[in-house]
């Protein structure tokens, strides 16, 4: 989008001199108070709404070239409430636009079959009626309808809004999940700030007037808010969000204070730290008890105290390995492999060290890339791929 602004006949600006690069097989995300252009500005990518000044070019193309049908098929349409047919089941609905497009009903049928099971719905409820359905598998079924044609581009107008929290984020993770494995060019809109972290390769905050106010990837927001209005908007807690951008495949793990429950008194004597974390025979965590005063044999028999919530280094993040210290009675969080073993433990200082480290780290990287930026003025950037696991907490 090159310098787009949109005037309603009445005067409103709805955007305002809008530039954007959007990149492709990604997700961006518009986000931004109500009435502050992202519908607009959605709307004018599919040309439902023509823009007063400015252009926008796909693929370097100016859209305003391109036939408008064509335009629009090459790109999905989503919006809240889903907005499905309700004289049509279910089928028929995500059929609709192979049909237009002229496919044989059985080809079309089958095709909508298909995306059924690929958005998480069962096959079963294809011949039903929308408002035989939940909201959610509403919205499921108007993801499947807006991907029937398989177009490149999927337009979404605050799709998950109407739905309840534990709803949302079953579709969100659906969403990434169908991102991932047909690489869509995703354009999304919300003005849940949680969502557009969560979703975005890159994020645009709007503000109102249509300004842009930052157009960054989300862990660059939490961490260089552009001015207040950016920074209020992000919300108080961005410091400890922003660590589910990083890593804790880095923490270093102690296992000298990991014992069996049948440990020796002198095992136990040696350990350094006045817990002792004690695991069943399979090395799976069953509590902590304290060092001092055992005589040995069977730690198990002991009241232990609950070990909380274990992480798995490298698929959780930072965010996810300070919320199990913090919550561990010991202050010490527990780290388990993918079968729930052990690994070891680390505790809440050694996990401030690490994030001290991780934040130094991603400084200096930002600045070499501002500066690689600087010096070489390509047009296209690689966005890198964000830590989707440690992003779900
Ligand atoms: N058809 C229209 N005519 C006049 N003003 C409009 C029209 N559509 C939207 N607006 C105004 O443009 C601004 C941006 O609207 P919109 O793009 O819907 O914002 P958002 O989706 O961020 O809530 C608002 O002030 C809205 O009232
Ligand atoms: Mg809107």
């Amino acid at each position: 989008m090159d310098s787009v602004t949109k005037r309603y006949p009445d005067g409103t600006v709805a955007v305002d001199r809008l530039s954007l690069e959007i990149p492709d097989r990604s997700i961006t995300v518009l986000v931004g108070p109500s009435g502050c252009g992202k519908t607009t500005t959605l709307r004018m990518i599919n040309r439902m709404v023509e823009p007063t000044e400015g252009s926008i070019l796909l693929d370097g193309e100016d859209i305003q070239r391109r036939p408008v049908t064509a335009l629009r098929r090459s790109m999905g349409y989503v919006i809240q409430n889903a907005g499905l047919f309700q004289h049509r089941t279910i089928v028929d609905n995500i059929a609709t636009v192979p049909r237009m497009l002229g496919w044989g009903k059985q080809r079309a049928r089958e095709r909508a079959a298909e995306l059924m099971q690929r958005v998480g719905l069962d096959t079963s409820l294809a011949r039903r009626y929308p408002y035989q359905l939940s909201g959610g598998q509403q919205q499921r079924v108007g993801v499947a309808r807006a991907l029937a044609a398989d177009p490149p581009v999927l337009l979404m107008d605050e799709p998950f809004s109407a739905v309840d929290p534990v709803v949302r984020k079953g579709l969100q993770d659906e969403l990434l999940r169908i991102q991932e494995e047909l690489g869509k060019t995703i354009v999304f809109v919300t003005h849940d700030i949680d969502e557009a972290i969560k979703l975005g390769t890159m994020v645009a905050v709007l503000r109102e007037g249509g300004r842009l106010a930052q157009y960054a990837p989300p862990a660059e927001l939490l961490s260089a808010p552009a001015d207040r209005f950016v920074e209020d908007f992000l919300g108080a807690d961005r410091g400890i969000r922003r660590l589910s951008f990083f890593d804790s495949a880095a923490l270093k793990l102690t296992t000298d204070s990991v014992v069996p429950a049948d440990a020796t008194a002198d095992r136990i004597a040696a350990a350094p730290d006045p817990y002792l974390l004690v695991t069943d025979a399979d090395g799976r965590p069953l509590g902590w008890a304290e060092r001092d005063g055992q005589a040995g044999g069977d730690l198990a028999a002991e009241r232990l105290l609950p070990y909380g919530r274990p992480f798995v280094p490298g698929a959780d993040s930072l965010r996810v390995a300070l919320d199990c210290a913090v919550l561990s009675p010991t202050g010490w969080a527990v780290a388990v492999d993918d079968g729930g073993r052990v690994t070891g433990v680390v505790s809440q200082q050694t996990i401030g060290e690490a994030i001290r480290a991780a934040h130094t780290e991603r400084a200096a990287h930002t600045e070499r890339a501002a500066h690689t930026e600087r010096s070489a003025h390509t047009g296209s950037r690689t966005h890198p791929r964000k830590d989707e696991a440690g992003v779900a907490e």
